[in-house]
């Protein structure tokens, strides 16, 4: 493609963040990363490793850093470009950004946040002030590189809301439309819940067995997917006698997320016609997330053999990215009235 030197980018920008927790599974998998590749066909992507995010609940120094670049190598074998990757704290300008916005952000505001009043009623000892003013990082990575467009989950919302608002102040007090006012883009695939527990979310906090990893081998793979709930209620029966459970439903939604469409539509009228059988059911979601884990699996593995070269590659993109939100935080010093 010839580029010309003058043209503006006709490609809006989009940033979304990843907390490096050190597997992916597939709740991540499918609710994020594959959109995240998909995006990168026609935006400007920029998708960032969000280390110092995770520092804001209880955490260890060496199991942070081998988290950070195992997301990297996870990130790259799912088909994320090298280029648009990169390590939050390889660009301290999000911190100073951050600080200047938490200057932009209602303490009021953050105090209302969910996600706050959650991990603080989770954790009992300590509540770092950094998981009160995480959602002004949030703001600071999007909005230093004047993102337009927020891939997120709907657990985001909140935070989402809440970065327009900061920049919509900023730009009141800069006198000019100096960020553009982000819009999130929550992912049209079913929200993937535990197999061990379909009422909630399929998360990495809740312990192993509430999420099934993307690179477990396809033994451990098919054992989770063998031991998921399906019905857990008194009220049985496939199909006709009312409302799926949750635990089917979720395993349809998993079946689905696979691309399994045949395997989807068969199940499906087994299911109306009141004569599924789980164990089937569940083999093809097992055929379905092993199909998909076998080919990443055998990606990650090839990265993992020059681990110096992935690691000097995203080092490489970090300082290219930095220069982008050097330039911000130029611009946004000069308008506080900062040296
Ligand atoms: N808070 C997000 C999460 O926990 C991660 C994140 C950090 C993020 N910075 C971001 C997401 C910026 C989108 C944009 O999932």
């Amino acid at each position: 493609m010839s580029t010309d030197a003058a043209a503006p980018p006709a490609r809006a920008t989009i940033l979304s963040g990843i907390q490096p927790t050190g597997k992916l599974h597939f709740g991540r998998y499918f609710g994020a990363v594959e959109n995240w590749k998909r995006l990168q066909e026609d935006y400007d992507c920029l998708y960032m490793v969000a280390n110092y995010h995770a520092m804001s609940m209880p955490f260890q120094a060496k199991k942070l850093a081998e988290n950070s670049w195992e997301i990297c190598f996870h990130l790259l074998a799912c088909g994320i470009k090298a280029e648009n990757l990169f390590i939050q704290s390889l660009i301290p300008e999000h911190t100073e950004l951050a600080w200047i916005l938490n200057c932009f952000t209602s303490y009021g505001q953050l105090g209302r946040m969910t996600q706050f009043k959650d991990k603080s009623a989770q954790s009992e000892e300590f509540i770092s002030a950094g998981l009160f003013t995480y959602p002004a990082l949030q703001a600071a990575d999007i909005l230093i590189y004047k993102a337009g467009v927020v891939p997120v989950g709907k657990d985001q919302e909140q935070h989402l809301e809440l970065t327009r608002d900061i920049a919509q102040r900023f730009n009141n007090f800069a006198g000019q439309d100096f960020f553009p006012i982000p819009e999130a883009l929550y992912t049209a695939v079913p929200k993937v819940m535990s197999t061990a527990d379909p009422s909630r979310k399929m998360s990495a906090s809740q312990g192993d067995k509430h999420n099934i990893d993307v690179f477990a081998d396809e033994a451990r793979i098919r054992k989770q997917v063998r031991s998921a709930v399906t019905d857990t209620g008194a009220t049985d029966a496939a199909g006709a006698a009312g409302a799926m459970s949750d635990g089917v439903a979720n395993l349809f939604s998993l079946l689905s997320a696979a691309g399994q469409v045949g395997a989807y539509a068969s199940l499906m009228q087994d299911y109306e016609s009141g004569t599924l059988r789980y164990a089937d059911l569940k083999d093809a979601v097992a055929d379905g997330l092993v199909s998909i884990s076998t080919e990443l699996r055998a990606r990650y593995q090839e990265l993992k053999k020059d681990r110096r070269a992935v690691k000097n590659q995203i080092k490489e993109s970090s300082f290219e990215i930095r220069k982008r939100a050097q330039t911000t935080v130029r611009e946004v010093k000069q308008i506080c009235g900062l040296a």
